[in-house]
């Protein structure tokens, strides 16, 4: 069955990135010149992605601002004629990009709990999962990537990637076995494992695409790491039961739920942007001779 709607979980308190999400969201913190979210977003939405849930909680309408139309702005920029026409494009863009829709997550009980809202509005479809403070850049959009993969095994899927011994056990970590090129099959996971539960370096980065039944699985889950719902969890009953596949995905992913991921990121796509990339690479190299 054809892929066609996404969930993006985005509805966490992003305390490590304290004082700067008190009020505004980390999804809101800006990449270059674009809010993270607009980047997972047009992700989906290259990936042939068209109905997309943003799940978000208190405080983060700022989203749902962000992806709505503009008109009093877009008036304004119209009047400013041609030179303010790249920026309405811009603009109307953003608005344009998917059907994307919201909801709340009331008590943040976890990213399972989280997904578990998409519920009715995925129903009895497979669907993508993009994690809301996971931003990755590629050529190659990394859910079009596992879309491939579930296209061709029929199996949840997850994106993988390994981590260093120190990351693995804040992250998740998989039982793998080499399919094809960069293709995993994974039988068993564990969420923020303990030294010695360790099954590989090869850790879920932000990124699935799974089958409706997780729902059921997800409801009758109790709490695990951290006392709140896993969506881990419930992919193990999915690995142990029928497998799932992982993808070693190419593109780079930047953690924008800690301080140093979004200053990285910020880094790396400065470099690469089209209208002040050469000025910023300039600036950085006189910058880096007096590190
Ligand atoms: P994280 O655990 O990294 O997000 O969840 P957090 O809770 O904001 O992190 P802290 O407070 O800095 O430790 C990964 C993703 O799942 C979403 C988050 O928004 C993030 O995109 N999430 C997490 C939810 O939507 N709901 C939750 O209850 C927990």
């Amino acid at each position: 069955m054809k892929i066609r709607k996404a969930v993006i979980p985005a509805a966490g308190l992003g305390t490590r990135v304290l004082p700067a999400t008190k009020v505004m969201p980390k999804e809101m913190l800006t990449i270059a010149d674009k809010p993270a979210i607009q980047y997972i977003v047009e992700e989906a939405a290259k990936s042939g992605i068209e109905d997309i849930l943003i799940i978000l909680s208190r405080g983060k309408s700022i989203v749902e601002d962000h992806f709505d139309r503009s008109p009093e702005l877009e008036a304004q920029l119209i009047k400013g004629g041609d030179a303010k026409k790249a920026y309405l494009d811009e603009v109307l863009k953003v608005s344009d990009l998917a059907n994307i829709t919201f909801i709340r997550q009331q008590e943040m009980k976890g990213l399972g709990h989280a997904v578990l809202q998409a519920k009715s509005f995925v129903g009895n479809e497979p669907f993508a999962v993009l994690y809301g403070d996971d931003v990755i850049i590629g050529d190659d959009p990394c859910c079009g990537q596992l879309i491939r993969a579930y296209d061709e095994y029929g199996l949840g899927c997850v994106g993988i990637k390994e981590v260093t011994p120190e990351q693995i056990l804040k992250y998740s970590s998989m039982k793998t076995a080499p399919l094809k090129d960069n293709l995993y099959m994974i039988d068993d996971m564990i969420e923020k494992p303990a030294p010695d539960q360790i099954l590989s370096l090869y850790s879920i980065l932000g990124r699935c695409v799974l089958p409706p039944e997780i729902f059921d699985i997800l409801q009758s889950l109790p709490p695990g790491a951290g006392g709140e719902i896993q969506l881990t969890d419930a992919m193990k009953v999915l690995a142990r039961r029928d497998g799932i596949v992982g993808v070693d995905f190419t593109g780079k992913r930047y953690d924008m739920g800690n301080k140093l991921g979004i200053l990285q990121a910020n880094v790396e796509v400065g470099l690469n942007h089209p209208e002040y990339g050469e000025e910023f690479r300039k600036y950085l190299k006189e910058i880096a001779c007096t590190l």
